[in-house]
């Protein structure tokens, strides 16, 4: 069963969705010679009023001069920090240049005149970067920031099921290492798997399509396509957790709730759902929509960021944390970007390969904003190899 976090974070400082202030990590700051003068105060003011519905007035104090020095530390490098959807809000709003779903951060790193990207989010997007923008330094501020299903899948496996299956293209989603990307033939995010997916068996002339790693985002691409879907075995440990059960107990819990799915979760979340799609997705149907009340069936931080640009949308919080994306806090990326640490790296062989397969994706007609997944669906077979 799902955990809820259900009264406003802001009056409940342990909350452990905000696992940011970690409460040792308050003094990160003064270790670090920086303080809370008038003139942090001054430079940090206006970026407070982004974030002050998550983050207490007594907790800015430890935060503030991390920022602050972070935003001066950019200016003299010439650097950007691209910000996943699931960062902490401090991080999401305060230093973040580029904010997004893993799709648009990738379109960013490709058109960036910065020098510096630093990669505020997990190791497969600081490689996505550094596959699309090779001349520049891409930072990834903890390198234990990896994925569930990024780890699921290797460039030799990929071998061997493009030998098992000649003639039917590989789809890979971005969450995959570059040696995976490297041995296929396209990529594709959540915003576009059911575009990509249809592209590509065009393209190749079949009804088959590999789709991996995500067991589940393949079941759910499959449920919405007449194709034929083979997929791999790999799970997001965070969005696995949702069930069918725990959509069902929230609607009775909170009577005229929406709920708002990302497509890694299983079926059968999906099919409880009113609405899917990628994490910007999923803030733009709120944005638009303005439910009364809401449920985001993905991680923790979302809400969060979300809530910002929805303030009278009551959001019913699910407690589940991705713990990669949570290695990424604000005096990680101080020290990054004071030490220039740490670089990421791609094999030149394998990084002209990777791009081949993400620059198939990027070439796909832009749509105007990232496609939704149908929800209410029935079940639609796969093969899981
Ligand atoms: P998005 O592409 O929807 O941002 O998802 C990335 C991710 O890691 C979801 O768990
Ligand atoms: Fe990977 Fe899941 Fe974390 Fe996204 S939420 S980075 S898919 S483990």
């Amino acid at each position: 069963m799902v955990r809820i976090i259900d009264a406003p974070l802001a009056a409940d400082p342990v909350c452990e969705t905000r696992p940011r202030a970690q409460w040792g990590a308050l003094d990160a700051a003064k270790a670090r010679g920086l303080e809370f003068t008038a003139d942090v105060k001054r430079e940090t003011d206006a970026l407070y009023e982004m974030v002050e519905h998550v983050i207490p007035p007594f907790e800015w104090p430890a935060y503030a001069p991390l920022i602050a020095a972070i935003n001066r530390l950019k200016k003299q490098k010439n650097a950007v920090i691209l910000a996943h959807n699931y960062m902490t809000s401090e991080i999401f709003f305060c230093v973040g240049d580029f904010r997004g779903d893993s799709l648009a951060l990738a379109r960013e790193a490709a058109q960036s005149k910065a020098d510096v990207i630093v990669q505020a989010g997990v190791h497969f997007m600081a490689e996505t970067s550094k596959i699309l923008a090779p001349g520049k330094t891409v930072l990834i501020p903890d390198l234990r920031a990896g994925c569930s299903l990024a780890a699921s899948i290797t460039g030799a496996d990929v071998r061997l099921i493009g030998e098992r299956f000649p003639g039917v293209p590989v789809v890979t989603y971005v969450n995959t290492s570059a040696e995976v990307k490297a041995e296929s033939d396209v990529t594709c995010t959540s915003s576009n798997a059911v575009q990509v997916a249809e592209w590509a068996a065009k393209e190749w002339g079949t009804d088959r399509v590999i789709l991996i790693p995500d067991e589940f985002l393949a079941k759910n691409v499959a449920a919405m396509t007449k194709l034929k879907i083979i997929a791999w075995h790999g799970r997001c440990e965070v969005h696995e957790r949702f069930t069918a059960e725990d959509v069902r107990e929230l609607r009775a819990a909170h009577p005229g709730l929406v709920v708002l799915a990302h497509p890694e979760c299983p079926p059968d979340v999906m099919a409880e759902s009113d609405y899917a799609g990628s994490t910007a997705a999923l803030a733009n149907y709120v944005e638009k929509n303005r439910p009364g009340k809401v449920v985001l069936l993905t991680e923790c931080s979302m809400s969060d960021n979300v809530a910002a640009a929805a303030p009278e949308t009551d959001f019913i919080r699910p407690c589940n944390l991705c713990p990669h994306m949570k290695r990424i806090t604000l005096e990680a990326i101080y020290d990054a970007l004071v030490e220039m640490k740490h670089e990421v790296v791609v094999d030149e062989a394998v990084r002209v390969r990777a791009k081949r397969a993400i620059d198939r994706m990027l070439a796909l007609p832009k749509t105007a904003a990232p496609l939704d997944f149908e929800t209410g669906l029935p079940r639609a077979d796969v093969t899981v190899i």
